[in-house]
């Protein structure tokens, strides 16, 4: 999508649709006070006629007939004013693009929600973030036309001449956030037949041409020689062949603080010999969402020149139950030496996480972030509204954060020592699987024992997040983007947050 930012009275807004937020229960802001004297008080007139509350997320379709220049109005609700945030902005300008978009608007145009509540630069990111996540639609294996065409430009009308900077600069954050939002949704959203390893790997060296990143891609004998185990215990029941991916922003660049980050690229999980039950199986295509929104992330950071050297790595295969699967009871050595006995080839997610978090060690990073879809007890836990998150506080500080600007929440679980007596072998170091008690915990004690000694590390278990069942206001059915936003906003500013 086309943006543009620029200064221009609203009524001169040449626009098939001007989306405009209002605050519940109070009169319009100045700006559209304006708007609606040239329009004899007809906006005023609609909402002492009770027809439209402000509520959040409640729109308002309403036509000027020619008195000022926009086609459209889409009056969007932002909820009550001492409630509003960047997150309720981005709801309001996704539900209010999907509305102009349904009635066939392909320009829109929109002052920043509610700027001045919201601080004006989050204000112009969540705006274009919302219109942008909320478009999203994944029609490329449909043969059937979209039943509406696809919004092309969307111009921000800044308040001021002296802002246009800033907004634009801002602007651009929001589009790449969002847009970068879309590609782990398409990733997420593409079948197993089709979003394969090398698949992920391809994508992965389309970033890399796109940002100027260095790109590196493993193949199955070279894990092999580095002694990459556990990651080709999985791969061994499948048919299609296993990559490892490394992606690096600013690589060399001794200056700057390293950080790694690590994403389940599981791209179908049967279960292997221990089959998941039919029901629902299709959901694990997106049991990549892990690498999807580490790649995304990544994406966005370079994007954005962010003054880090960023790494990027994403563990992949299938995991399927062939001839030459792995067993329950076989025992492997990971890349860190350590011995793991399988007890459960379904608990796939933390085995090969062990070898790629073990293989961050070569980067001597000062964190390591590793996103997954690693549990079904992370959603029994904290259901679809917030990803668990497990290890070093000062890193699970800058995500809450993280979270709260961008809407991706987290919540905490600890890792107590104790937790660990669950995952003790009898006949190796440690088993993958630690019981039914605290089954995301223990999974993220088991991949505690692979990170390098002293480097500050925290898991995010995004199984409640990744793919959802129903709509919600900037987000369709289907993959969400989940993390990409989260773990871009926690680096974006890594040297000013703590
Ligand atoms: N990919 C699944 C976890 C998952 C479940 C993600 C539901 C998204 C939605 C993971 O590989 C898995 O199967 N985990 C097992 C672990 C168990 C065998 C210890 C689980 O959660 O049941
Ligand atoms: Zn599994
Ligand atoms: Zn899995």
């Amino acid at each position: 999508m086309h943006i543009e930012v620029i200064h221009e009275d609203l009524s001169e807004v040449e626009a098939e649709a001007l989306l405009l937020a209002l605050f519940a229960d109070e009169p319009p802001a100045e700006e559209v006070a304006a708007l609606d004297a040239r329009l004899e008080g007809a906006l005023s007139a609609l909402l002492a006629g009770g027809d439209f509350h402000g509520k959040k997320n409640e729109v308002a379709v309403f036509y000027p007939q020619g008195k000022i220049a926009p086609r459209r109005l889409i009056l969007v609700g932002l909820g009550k004013r001492d409630r509003c945030s960047a997150e309720v902005v981005r709801q309001a300008a996704g539900v209010a693009a999907k509305k102009a978009r349904a009635l066939g608007a392909t320009r829109l145009a929109a002052p920043p929600f509610a700027c001045g509540v919201v601080a004006a630069d989050a204000a112009v990111q969540a705006t274009v973030e919302g219109v942008i996540l909320g478009l999203y639609r994944f029609w490329e294996l449909k043969t059937e036309p979209k039943p509406t065409p696809d919004v092309e430009s969307l111009t921000l009308i800044a308040g001021q001449e002296a802002h246009l900077p800033m907004a634009r600069q801002w602007a651009r954050i929001g589009q790449v956030m969002a847009e970068s939002t879309n590609l782990a949704r398409d990733l997420v959203n593409r079948p197993a037949n089709i979003a394969t390893p090398s698949h992920l790997a391809e994508v992965a060296a389309q970033i890399a041409a796109e940002t100027g990143m260095a790109v590196r891609v493993l193949d199955e004998a070279e894990m092999e020689a580095l002694g990459m185990r556990a990651l080709l215990s999985v791969a061994h029941g499948s048919a299609e062949p296993a990559r490892f991916i490394i992606l690096e922003h600013n690589g060399g660049r001794d200056d700057l603080p390293t950080v790694v980050l690590v994403g389940k690229g599981i791209t179908f999980d049967s279960g292997g010999i221990s089959l998941k039950q039919s029901q629902g199986m299709e959901r694990m295509k997106g049991d990549m969402g892990g690498a999807a929104a580490v790649l995304g992330a990544t994406r966005a950071l370079a994007l954005l020149d962010v003054p880090l050297h960023l790494v990027c790595l994403v563990p992949a295969t299938e995991n399927m139950p062939g001839g030459r699967a792995t067993k329950p009871g076989d025992v492997v050595k990971a890349l860190n030496g350590l011995t793991i006995e399988i007890i459960n080839t379904d608990a796939e997610g933390r085995l090969i996480l062990a070898d790629a978090l073990a293989y961050a060690e070569r980067f001597h990073p000062d964190a390591i972030f590793d996103a997954a879809t690693l549990t079904g007890a992370c959603v029994v836990a904290l259901g679809h509204h917030a990803a668990g998150v497990m290890g070093d506080e000062d890193l699970i500080a800058r995500l809450r954060k993280a979270g709260e600007r961008s809407g991706e929440r987290v919540w905490p679980l600890p890792l107590f020592e104790e937790y660990g007596e669950q995952i003790k072998s009898d006949v190796a170091d440690v088993k993958n699987v630690g019981g039914r008690p605290a089954g995301a915990i223990t999974a993220g004690f088991f991949l505690s024992k692979f990170v390098p000694k002293g480097v500050p590390w925290v898991h995010v278990d995004i199984a409640g997040l990744f793919l959802l069942d129903r709509e919600r206001p900037y987000s369709p059915k289907g993959g969400t983007g989940f993390g990409v936003r989260l773990f871009a906003e926690a680096l974006r500013r890594w040297k000013g947050a703590s």
